[in-house]
């Protein structure tokens, strides 16, 4: 009897032991890999206004969404050993979906800011590029200076840091702020703004594509801005993950070509 009782004793006891084992394999905080490979894809979120960054584009006869940041997220995607699903949405509403959990990272030409910071992580900076203003063509003559831009309506992305450039950094300014680029030209082209803001390499790739407008030569101070990968905070494993292949990318050039092949796509 009093045996019984003590192997029931011990057993239970074993199995309680036991149950909270697997329970705290379960409950316990899964990594974010972990979770990325279980599920078999990883899922970014973009904004795809961005030549040549991120952008939309017929590829033989398919429609797809191109561009340096998804060669980029195709190869963290491949390191991880998944899939890659993009999910392009407008560039004010990328770091909800990030810290929402709709999308595992945000890969959008989107600069780490100090402000930023304070609510996700960033991988290491994989490109940089300066600031730069486009106009009509037909304003190229009179829109030369910052100070010519003293009165004027100037766009930019909304929620982006040339949002900020604006209002801080060319006085007598009226910001105009849009959620999408493409808006944002074609407001341009209708007179309902007199210039946007722009990366670089983005300016240049619309005034490529637009005869109609032009890149103007004013710069900016402090006008640097890097690129790089946006990761909810808590999840050092992945931001550790992806700053090893862009380490890869970077040292083996494959960025410099990124790049190079996405201006070419973009023209
Ligand atoms: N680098 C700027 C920022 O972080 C603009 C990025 C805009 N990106 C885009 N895909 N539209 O604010």
């Amino acid at each position: 009897m009093f045996n019984k009782k003590l192997i029931a004793m011990i057993l239970m006891v074993c199995l309680s032991l036991g149950f909270v084992g697997c329970q705290s394999k379960d409950n316990g905080v899964e990594s974010k890999i972990d979770q990325i490979k279980k599920s078999g894809k990883l899922v970014i979120g973009t904004s795809a206004d961005y030549p040549p960054y991120e952008f939309h584009k017929e590829v033989n006869g398919k429609h797809e969404i191109v561009g340096f940041d998804i060669e980029i997220a195709k190869e963290i995607a491949k390191d991880l050993g998944v899939e890659l699903e993009i999910k392009d949405m407008r560039f004010d509403g990328l770091l909800a979906a990030l810290q929402s959990g709709n999308v595992d990272i945000v890969i959008a030409g989107m600069t780490p800011t100090e402000e930023r910071k304070q609510n996700v992580d960033f991988s290491n900076i994989y490109y940089t590029s300066v600031q730069s203003v486009i106009v009509r063509y037909e304003d190229k003559d009179s829109i030369k200076t910052l100070k010519d831009l003293d009165g004027k309506i100037v766009g930019a992305q909304k929620g982006s840091i040339q949002e900020q450039i604006v209002t801080e950094q060319i006085e007598g300014a009226n910001l105009r702020a849009l959620g999408k680029i493409s808006d944002l030209v074609l407001s341009l082209k209708n007179n309902k703004v007199d210039a946007i803001v722009l990366e670089k390499p983005v300016a240049n790739s619309y005034v490529n594509k637009n005869l109609d407008l032009y890149l103007t030569e004013i710069k900016f101070e402090e006008e640097d801005a890097g690129s790089a990968v946006a990761i909810k905070k808590g999840n050092d494993d992945l931001v550790e993950a992806i700053n090893k292949t862009l380490e890869r990318l970077i040292n083996d050039n494959s960025i410099e070509r990124f790049v190079m092949e996405a201006i070419q796509l973009a023209e």
